[in-house]
């Protein structure tokens, strides 16, 4: 636990306190990487999906790695999700807000500080390439804040890429693509939060939506206390734990006195739980549950062992959560607003399709830095499931 401000910040890196001072003041003197406008926009659409008029299509990396930044990785993650995008829109007829876990998608919470090595040594857990290298050497692992430099870097990068793509959009017959991050480092976070110059007040310049983690949501903590100083659009995960107070807190802290459009709220409760968790939820929610965006996360709350120990989720899961959300949302007379995946578009075995392949499947290319991600083909078959259930 590190205290940046009266409120405690959970899950950040053991820094070199000089360096990062360092780092903190170069982060302060660079221009914004994202503009106040975008993230005004997109505010905008996402008030037209809280009306129940839109779709929100938001995916990417569990943990992006700095790599990832060379342009052709960028439009080829851009690309899936405009797929995606177009799916819904010609399944379901209606228009898709297309976000990216892209351009800073650097840093990972994580369940324990350490890890065991396969000799049997423990070395400091892999915490996203933002902290330190996912290499199992206690070197690679040190909590180095230079690396929060070489992520304004990479995101920069990987912005240009996108805009340049973006710029080619009315040719390529593409739709534009936001970036978003779990806003979990706030040293980081803070440094690169800037006025805006039009509207007044704040925004935090390093991505256009900023979410909040289902570890990191504590109401009296430092992250919550962070997303309500700026103005973007701002997410936070919700798990199977969360009370109806919890929420209608957040709820008051986050979207009080803004239009809706503000918050979306990101459920990640597991398909076995989320039949029982989410009607109590929307019940002691009433009425306020339409102030904001909800969306589904059917990744988070499913990831299970295989045989061999490998972390992954199953797809059978991933859909049942899916369906399962829609159909909770629509009982209670709200609308479900999107979907939020962990997707690549490169030929990954990391998602297995059923449960008996938990015990066969031996993840000949599991390429996650972190969790598991659908490849694009099975993200294509959970958005069709999505998008056939908004037509019905
Ligand atoms: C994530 O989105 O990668 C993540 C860590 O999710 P959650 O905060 O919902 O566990
Ligand atoms: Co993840």
């Amino acid at each position: 636990m590190r205290k940046t401000t009266a409120k405690t910040a959970a899950q950040q890196p053991d820094w070199d306190e000089a360096e990062l001072a360092a780092v903190i003041e170069e982060l302060r003197s660079r221009a914004p990487l994202v503009d106040a406008g975008s993230c005004h926009a997109l505010r905008g659409e996402l008030e037209v999906v809280a009306r129940g008029e839109a779709f929100v299509i938001q995916g990417g990396d569990c943990a992006e790695p700095f790599a990832d930044s060379a342009a052709p990785r960028v439009q080829r993650k851009a690309a899936l999700l405009d797929v995606l995008g177009d799916l819904v829109e010609h399944v379901a007829g209606l228009p898709v807000v297309r976000v990216g876990r892209l351009a800073g998608q650097y840093a990972k919470p994580r369940s324990s500080p350490t890890e065991t090595g396969a000799d049997g040594t423990v070395l400091p857990v892999y915490r996203g390439d933002a902290v330190n290298d996912p290499a199992p050497e206690p070197g690679a692992r040190r909590a180095d804040a230079r690396r929060l430099l070489r992520a304004y870097d990479h995101a920069a990068t990987a912005l240009d890429a996108l805009f340049l793509n973006q710029f080619l959009l009315p040719t390529a017959g593409l739709s534009p693509t936001y970036v978003s991050h779990e806003a979990l480092l706030l040293d980081f976070e803070r440094a690169l939060v800037r006025p805006d110059g039009l509207r007044g007040g704040w925004y935090g310049s390093s991505g256009h939506m900023l979410w909040i983690g289902e570890r990191t949501r504590q109401l009296d903590g430092a992250h919550l206390e962070f997303a309500a100083t700026v103005n973007n659009p701002v997410g936070v995960k919700i798990g199977p734990t969360a009370t109806a107070d919890d929420v209608a807190a957040i709820i008051e802290l986050l979207a009080g006195g803004h239009r809706a459009g503000r918050l979306t709220l990101i459920v990640r409760m597991g398909a076995r739980t989320i039949g029982t968790a989410l009607p109590l939820l929307l019940t002691g929610l009433g009425h306020r549950a339409r102030d904001v965006v909800w969306l589904c996360d059917p990744m988070h709350g499913n990831t299970v062992r295989s045989a061999s120990g490998r972390k992954t989720r199953v797809v059978s899961d991933v859909a049942a959560e899916v369906e399962a959300f829609c159909a909770v949302l629509r009982a209670h007379g709200v609308y479900p607003g999107g979907l939020h995946l962990e997707l690549t578009p490169d030929d990954v075995t990391e998602c297995v399709d059923t449960h008996d392949r938990l015990a066969v499947d031996d993840f000949p290319r599991f390429e996650s830095a972190c969790d598991p991600r659908l490849d694009g083909e099975q993200a294509e078959r959970v958005v069709r499931l999505a998008a056939e259930l908004l037509r019905r």
